[in-house]
């Protein structure tokens, strides 16, 4: 049943409307379990979530709603295979490239999901063995991955993320941008042959990638090498179309992998060849331990579903349109794009399941930056704007350079941060009043480790899969991406030969300056 179909909806509606009152620091006078009550543990992080604006009678109207909305047998059918993206007719089973080759829970798998299970692990095994010839060849001092969006984002915020467990003796680009400057500016400082191009494309169709590998390649050619099937290697679900390009190293994966999900599968080749088999493992042995969590915790101590309740509750009954994603570590720095695309291409949907137009918002617009850098620059509308938006914070405990004292002082203005958008300080309405009772999330690591940052990126799916569960949407297509892909084709056909006819006058006009 759609979320706003339910009686919890209506009844958190009416809640929502005695909500302005509702003041975070007499909560937390009042209740001294608080702290307690809202955080959690979960592998590989733990939440506090005790900074946000509900309390347990909304945490439980909101698993209520939940229960009602079916959010737990949507769960159940996309760990059992079934073709819950609807409108392509596909399995989502991005889980099952962490799921292990065996034990009792592979064991109960339905057999075509075990048939699947047996194929990942071939292919998993055949790219860890390459990743691992790679790393030990010294002649390659370069790799390069063409792609975009999922082929681009989830496995290089990982590279960055864990780069001090990467080989400090190959330099990793990542080239996504139909924009020539990118590639161009990266192939300047390449040798051909000590060059491996990884072309990372679900459907090698995407222009902005076939752009760049043709031109990639073509530049290869052009500095005296012929050897392409030994410096290019697709990743990608149409080895057909990679076999045509002249590849002969193909890494697949299967339709039922969206790409915002797919850095577990041969997309997440570039992360392998940087940290090597045994760390990829434990990356996806971290998302695996949060597929459990997500699977068997009881809802009320289920992080993922706690985390995308309360997304649903700020965007439809507080009506927050935003969250900031602010991780106070550098190596996050492709953090916030990555969770852009995994929330907005999954949950910006204006129809429900069956067409019809949704009467209430949901994708929020997700945005930041890391912390300390966001401070210096939009930390001001947070405190002290007009809208109220929602902060996460992501932290690390333990930093891995040895400079004293960086790190005690970014984690201090991390706290300091939460801590004033909660507490505020009054000056009687001045220029220097924070109101306050803003939100926020802390989700803390121990460490940065392969582990933990699977555990951190598959929370993060299932959270995206709780609220679009909720709002009754297809989290798992991405149509809205196709009207723009099929303009663009027409309109460069004009730029090549600027007949401006029958197009609306500013596109006109744009053309002809641009021709
Ligand atoms: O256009 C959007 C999109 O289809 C994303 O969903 C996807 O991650 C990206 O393009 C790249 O697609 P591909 O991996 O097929 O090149």
């Amino acid at each position: 049943m759609r979320g706003d179909q339910t009686a919890a909806w209506q009844v958190l509606a009416e809640y929502a409307k005695t909500f302005p009152g509702f003041d975070l620091r007499s909560e937390f006078a009042r209740d001294t379990g608080r702290a307690a009550h809202f955080s959690q543990d979960a592998p590989g992080v733990f939440a506090d979530l005790s900074k946000n604006l509900w309390n347990a009678k909304i945490e439980s109207l909101l698993l209520q709603l939940a229960q009602q909305a079916g959010v737990f047998e949507h769960r159940y059918r996309m760990f059992q295979g079934e073709a819950i993206n609807a409108t392509e007719n596909r399995a989502v089973m991005h889980w099952l490239l962490r799921q292990p080759a065996q034990g009792a829970a592979s064991d109960a798998l339905p057999s075509d999901v075990k048939a699947s299970l047996k194929e990942v692990h071939h292919t998993l095994n055949a790219m860890l063995a390459f990743a691992e010839k790679i790393r030990a060849d010294h002649h390659i001092t370069d790799v390069v991955n063409i792609g975009i969006g999922g082929s681009d984002l989830g496995p290089q915020m990982a590279v960055m993320a864990l780069q001090s467990f990467a080989l400090k003796d190959k330099r990793f680009h990542f080239v996504s941008n139909v924009d020539g400057h990118e590639l161009d500016a990266v192939l300047q400082g390449l040798k051909a042959d000590n060059t491996l191009f990884l072309v990372a494309s679900k459907t090698f169709t995407t222009l902005d990638t076939m752009t760049n590998a043709v031109s990639a390649k073509r530049w290869f050619e052009a500095q005296g090498c012929k050897n392409v099937s030994q410096h290019f290697v697709a990743l990608t679900s149409n080895g057909e179309a990679a076999g045509k390009f002249g590849i002969q190293t193909c890494f697949g994966f299967w339709d039922w992998v969206g790409g915002r999900y797919s850095v577990w599968s041969a997309i997440g080749l570039p992360l392998a060849i940087a940290i090597g088999a045994d760390s990829f493992r434990a990356f996806l042995a971290g998302a695996h331990a949060m597929d459990q969590h997500f699977l068997h915790a009881n809802s009320a101590q289920n992080l993922p579903v706690r985390l995308g309740l309360l997304d649903v509750w700020y965007r439809n009954f507080l009506h927050y349109t935003s969250r900031c994603i602010a991780p106070y570590h550098s190596a996050f720095k492709r953090l916030a794009p990555f969770m852009q695309q995994l929330e907005m291409e999954s949950n910006g949907k204006q129809v429900d399941m069956a067409g019809k137009a949704l009467p209430y918002g949901t994708s929020p617009v997700l945005w930041g930056e890391p912390g300390t850098n966001g401070q210096h620059a939009f930390f001001q509308m947070l405190h002290q704007g007009t809208d109220v938006v929602p902060l996460e914070f992501v932290a690390v405990k333990n930093a891995t350079h040895t400079l004293p004292d960086h790190h005690a002082l970014l984690l201090s203005n991390m706290l300091a941060q939460a801590q004033a958008l909660m507490l505020g300080q009054s000056d009687d309405g001045g220029y220097k009043n924070f109101t306050g009772n803003r939100p926020s999330t802390v989700i803390l690591l121990e460490d940065l480790t392969p582990f933990n940052l699977g555990a951190l990126i598959a929370l993060q799916e299932h959270r995206v899969f709780v609220s679009g569960a909720v709002w009754g949407i297809n989290s798992f297509d991405q149509w809205g991406v196709e009207l723009g892909k099929v303009l663009a084709k027409d309109i460069h056909a004009r730029l090549l030969t600027g007949d401006a006819s029958g197009l609306d006058a500013s596109t006109a006009q744009l053309l002809k300056r641009l021709i």
